[in-house]
Parts: structure tokens; C-alpha cells; sequence
């Protein structure tokens, strides 16, 4: 059993699933060369109290879900649970804060988190994200929502829903926290027990409660939408007004706080109605403290990560990733004799970029022909008996069951031509 089956919460990824996650990266690295993201690279894992400096020691993420270990040379290390962290890192550590700013960084890669599995919630999943620093504009924000609206749109994820929240800054919230706390203090004994220890040491996480107890009061709760102060109403008011600009619809959730406590100002959640408990496809918003939380000069920055598995999820919700590639064509062997040509013509095929395959099990040719029927390939060539011997191929498009004989000289360019591609 352990050693037949993946570590719950893990998943093999096998070649027709890869081909559906090799789209959404092509398309995610697409966007990111319009909207002018550089790629990075980073460890998987990265000292432990990077994260819980700056995800924050009181958030699930790293009092609950962290795969942390001791290494032979007693290091505490941590498997990464996000990027934004280990990019705002290395950002410091390349000192890529002298470099013209803004800095704009995407990472495709797994993440690590320790929560109980459940469809479209794994142990090892896999992101795509963006990091901007060096610059407060809500206008980057707003750049930011729209690579991440194009890349569900563009993905065929036409009804994703698009929320907004500003959880403002050093200034506005300690004193709205304060308000919070004092709000729920008599209601303490109404929260279940996870909000009960938020009161005392993050009360805005409180919001985030899914509990119908704590939820009953949020009629009455003092938002921080009516409590930010002037920098970070107006931060706000301006996002929203790039965003309509954009023609991007949105919703403001007052109660959008987000798992992560490096958020200043904008946060945002991209919500698909097909997801059911898992609904958020991605998100984000700006951490304009966190790179000099992490030892570095004040700094803004400003991203948003997505999960490809519950992209993926969507998709097939849709209907939409079904499909599998079939090769563009099948060649056939009519007897042994025949199979050493077999293997040119594969050869000069995929030299000319035409996906192609063959029977590497001895099958009869009527067992081939079915093959090639199962795998939907476009073309079927046939090689062996009198015509081979006098260099000659039966090619057969299988959609119209049309067969004709090509002389073995041509057969490249007569299968280019069927295919409709460039002789
Ligand atoms: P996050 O909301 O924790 O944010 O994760 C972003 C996305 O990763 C989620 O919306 C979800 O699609 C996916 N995700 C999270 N946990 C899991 C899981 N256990 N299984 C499958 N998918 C999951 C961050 O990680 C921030 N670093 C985003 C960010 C970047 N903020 C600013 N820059």
C-alpha cells in the first residue's frame, strides 16, 4: 500500500492531465511577457522563520499546515507554502531594489500546506503568481486584477467572480482592531472556539470565519471600509476607479480579509461558482510592509497567486478540458519487413513538427488499425506488402475513411498537405 499509493494529499500528474496543466503555464507565460513579468526561480524550501515572519505566526498557514523540518546540519527549515515570501527574499537578497523599479516577478511551481485534502484542497499543489514592487500606484493593483481576469477569461472561465476589500495599513488598523476586539468582547462566548483565540491575537481573521455563530454578528460588525484612514480611502477609492476603467466588474466584501497577514490596502479573491467549498481560484493584494519586515528598506509590493489544480477543477466543471491530444498520425506496418521504414518516415515526420506514432507491441495490423482509431489520429500510413515493395504508402484520413496510394517519395508532403500544414 505506502508503496503503491502517493502521500495523501499528493497527486500524480499523468500525460493527458499534463497536457491540460502544460496550456494553463503556456498561457499564464504568455500574459506575463505582455503585461512584462520576468520569471524566478526559487527553493522549495527556505528557512522557517521566513514565512512565519511574514505569512504571520497566528495564521493557519503557519501555526497549522507547515511542513517543517530539522536538517543534518540542525537548520529549521520549511517545504514553501506560497512564493510571495521567498520572492520578497530573494528580491532583497539580489538587491533588486536598486534596479529600476517597479520589479514585476512570476513564478509558476509546487506549494506546500498540510490541510485536510478534500476535491480541489491538496498537501503539494501548484501556483502561478506575480510579485510587483517598488511602486503604491493603485494602478498596478489594478494591472495586477486584470493579467489575472485575462488569464481565466482567456482560459475559457468566463464567470469568475471578481471581490475587493482594502485592509489598510500600520495606521488605520491597529485602532480598528482595537474597535473589533471590543465589539466581539461580549460576544465571546457566542464565537466558536478557532475565533475565540483569534479575538485576543488576530480579531480580523474573525471575519473570515465560515461558522454560522460568528457569522450571525457580522450585520452589526464595524467594517474597516468605513474605518480606513484618508491615504487608504483614497488608495482605495483609486483602485476601483482603474478597475472600472479596465471594465473589470467587481464586488467590494467588506469581510475579505485573507489567510495571510502581510496584506496592506488592496486584497482581492477571484471566486468561480463552480468550485463549490474551495471557491477561491486565486487571489491577493498588496503587502506594502513585508519586504521591510524581512530585513529589507521600506519597500511596496503588490501580487496575486492562482491554483492551477482548481483551475484545472473549473475547467472540467465546464466541460471544457476533456479533450485529449491525439497524434496528428498513426503509421502502420502491413509485416515486419516494412519496419525499419516505418521509423524513417516517424523521423522525417517529427522533424517537420507532425506528431506521429507506432505499435511497439507486435500488433496485428488489425489490431494497429484499431489502435489508431482509439488514439484519434488525423492520418494513418500504411506500410508493407506489394505496394511497399514498389515504393508505395496507403495513407488513409480517418475522419472520411478516404484512402490513397502515395509514392513512399512524397508521402511527407502528401501527409503535410492533408494535414493543411506548410509543404
Ligand atoms: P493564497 O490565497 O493562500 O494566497 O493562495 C492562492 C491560491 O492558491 C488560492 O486561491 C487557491 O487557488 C490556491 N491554493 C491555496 N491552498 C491550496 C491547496 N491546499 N490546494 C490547492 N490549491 C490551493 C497566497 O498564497 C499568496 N502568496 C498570494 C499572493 C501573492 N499575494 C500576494 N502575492
Amino acid at each position: 500500500m505506502l508503496l503503491t499509493r502517493a502521500p495523501r494529499g499528493t497527486r500524480d500528474i499523468l500525460p493527458p492531465e499534463a497536457e491540460k496543466w502544460r496550456r494553463i503555464e503556456e498561457k499564464a507565460r504568455e500574459l506575463c511577457r505582455l503585461y512584462r513579468y520576468g520569471e524566478i526561480r526559487t527553493p522549495l524550501f527556505e528557512h522557517t522563520e521566513l514565512f512565519s515572519r511574514s505569512v504571520g505566526e497566528e495564521t493557519d498557514i503557519v501555526s497549522k499546515e507547515m511542513y517543517t523540518f530539522e536538517d543534518r546540519g540542525k537548520r529549521r527549515l520549511t517545504l514553501r507554502p506560497e512564493s510571495t515570501a521567498s520572492v520578497v527574499r530573494a528580491y532583497l537578497e539580489h538587491n533588486l531594489n536598486a534596479a529600476p523599479q517597479p520589479v514585476k516577478l512570476y513564478y509558476i511551481g509546487p506549494m506546500f500546506r498540510y490541510d485536510r485534502p478534500q476535491a480541489g484542497r491538496y498537501r503539494q499543489f501548484h501556483q502561478f503568481g506575480v510579485e510587483a514592487f517598488g511602486s503604491q500606484s493603485p494602478a498596478l493593483d489594478a494591472e495586477i486584477i486584470h493579467l489575472a481576469d485575462q488569464l481565466y477569461r482567456q482560459l475559457g472561465l468566463p464567470d469568475v467572480a471578481l471581490e475587493v476589500n482594502s485592509v489598510g495599513c500600520r495606521r488605520c488598523r491597529p485602532p480598528y482592531r482595537e474597535k473589533l476586539q471590543g465589539f466581539f468582547r461580549e460576544k465571546l462566548e457566542s464565537l466558536c472556539p478557532d475565533c475565540r483565540q483569534r479575538h485576543g491575537t488576530n480579531p480580523l481573521r474573525i471575519l473570515d470565519c465560515k461558522e454560522e455563530t460568528c457569522r450571525s454578528h457580522f450585520r452589526e460588525v464595524p467594517t474597516l471600509g468605513d474605518n480606513l484612514c484618508p491615504e487608504c480611502g483614497s488608495h482605495f477609492a483609486a483602485l476601483q476607479e482603474g478597475l472600472k476603467n479596465l471594465n473589470l466588474p467587481y464586488r467590494v466584501n467588506p469581510f475579505l480579509v485573507r489567510g495571510l497577514d502581510y496584506y496592506t490596502k488592496t486584497v482581492f479573491e477571484f471566486i468561480s461558482p463552480r468550485l463549490g467549498a474551495q471557491s477561491s481560484l486565486g487571489g491577493g493584494g498588496r503587502y506594502d510592509d513585508l519586504v521591510e519586515v524581512c530585513g529589507g528598506p521600506p519597500t511596496p509590493g503588490s501580487g496575486f497567486a492562482v491554483g492551477l489544480e482548481r483551475i484545472l477543477l473549473a475547467l472540467e466543471e465546464e466541460g471544457l478540458s476533456k479533450e485529449e491530444e491525439a497524434p496528428e498520425v498513426y503509421v502502420a506496418s502491413i509485416d515486419a519487413g516494412a519496419l525499419p521504414r516505418v521509423d524513417l518516415l516517424l523521423r522525417d515526420l517529427r522533424a517537420k513538427k507532425v506528431s506521429c506514432e507506432r505499435d511497439f507491441l507486435g500488433r496485428s495490423l488489425k489490431a494497429q488499425l484499431k489502435q489508431a482509431g482509439r488514439s484519434r489520429a488525423r492520418l494513418t500510413v500504411l506500410l508493407g506488402g506489394d505496394e511497399f515493395r514498389e515504393g508505395k504508402a496507403l495513407l488513409k484520413d480517418m475522419a472520411t475513411g478516404e484512402q490513397d496510394t502515395v509514392s513512399l517519395d512524397s508521402i511527407i508532403d502528401a501527409v503535410l498537405d492533408n494535414l493543411d500544414r506548410e509543404v
